[in-house]
């Protein structure tokens, strides 16, 4: 059985973290390891479809508060039925978002504030990751990013520059706090040298 290692990657939309999950997911595979690839909100059946919800923009007008409690159910739902599992069966879980999210977008960004957000995800935070990869870009360069995508937004992409800017802001924040399980890097480095980054610092890990 394998070291098992869980490993979550945060940022603003349109940082870069899916590519950069993609290589990191390829890399250790290539190198045997048994790897589970995940994403918030999503990951299990109930949670995808909560995400289906979450990310419909008919859900207008979906209160804030709703919006936090369903992002910690699709939580709790992937946690227990997926994340825990797998971690018992020794395999590195990386997954696409997970608890910062909710208190960068719905603590800061939807002003429901920290407290409430940790409080309705306190039993999460017994199962935070080892190391979370935060992706720090400008909001000025995610939203350049986000217009130049050939895709549809959804709901919460259609939230506004200052929805965003103090979600950034929460997520600077939160990386500063706790900056003992987050490693900050700079979105805006080229792709080789964010994988290089991120390969030497999991491999540091898993060798140890
Ligand atoms: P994604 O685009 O990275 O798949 O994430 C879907 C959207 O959900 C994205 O706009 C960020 C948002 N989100 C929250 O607002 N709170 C959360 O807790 C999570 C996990 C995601």
């Amino acid at each position: 059985m394998g070291r098992s290692l869980f490993i979550s990657f945060e940022g603003i939309d349109g940082c870069g973290k899916s590519t950069q999950i993609r290589l990191l997911n390829e890399y250790l595979k290539g190198k045997g390891y048994d790897v589970l690839l995940t994403r918030e909100p999503g990951g299990s059946v109930i949670s995808e479809k909560i995400r289906a919800m979450l990310l419909d923009k008919a859900n207008s007008d979906m209160t804030d508060v709703t919006e936090a409690l369903l992002y910690a159910a699709a939580r709790d739902q992937l946690v227990n039925t997926v994340i825990i599992p797998a971690l018992e069966e020794g395999k590195i879980v990386l997954c696409d978002r997970f608890v910062d999210s909710s208190e960068a977008y719905q603590g800061f960004g939807r002003r429901l504030g920290s407290e409430y957000i940790l409080d309705i995800n306190r039993r999460i935070l017994d199962h935070l990751p080892d190391i979370t990869f935060y992706f720090k870009l400008t909001p000025e360069e995610a939203q350049r990013r986000i217009s130049n995508m050939k895709r549809d937004t959804d709901r919460l992409e259609e939230a506004g520059i200052s929805f965003f800017e103090r979600t950034n802001e929460g997520f600077n924040t939160i990386a500063e706090r706790d900056s003992d399980r987050i490693v900050t890097l700079n979105a805006g480095d080229t792709i080789e040298n964010i994988h290089q980054k991120i390969t030497d610092i999991v491999d540091d890990y898993l060798n140890r």
